[in-house]
């Protein structure tokens, strides 16, 4: 792969965030950090479109939540086809974790994680994927 170099104009106080990007995420500089910015975003794009790719998506909540579980298990047999697996771990008294590996098409599981982190109840959750074509 070649290296090229180009000029960027920037504002002042963009530089300034972006300096602060490199430090707190310890780059070795500020190219290092663009080109981890650019990956994350236009790479990520690309995923939207038909890209085979494989992951897993991560979802926190707390189990008590009226009609979640039943909700949940709805949406993932709506999803058969990407679904390869999926794990539950009790985290603590009443936080659960579960985590569901997926295979297919990039568009179909950012569908898929955003029904799901979309579940009433959900804390949090979080779709990753990798290439897998
Ligand atoms: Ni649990």
């Amino acid at each position: 792969m070649s290296i090229v170099r180009f000029g960027v104009s920037i504002e002042k106080e963009l530089l300034d965030e972006l300096d602060e990007y490199v430090s707190e995420n310890h780059f070795a500089n500020r190219s290092q950090a663009i080109r981890q910015l650019i990956s994350k975003n236009i790479v990520t794009r690309k995923w939207e479109c038909n890209n085979v790719v494989a992951g897993s998506i991560t979802l926190i909540f707390n189990h008590h939540k009226r009609q979640l579980l039943k909700k949940m298990t709805d949406v993932q047999h709506e999803y058969h086809d990407s679904i390869l697996s999926s794990q539950h771990f009790h985290l603590e008294k009443e936080l659960c974790m579960e985590i569901i590996a997926v295979k297919g098409e990039a568009s179909v599981l950012t569908e898929l994680a955003d029904r799901l982190i979309a579940i009433k109840g959900i804390q949090h959750g979080k779709l990753t994927m990798s290439r897998a074509d």
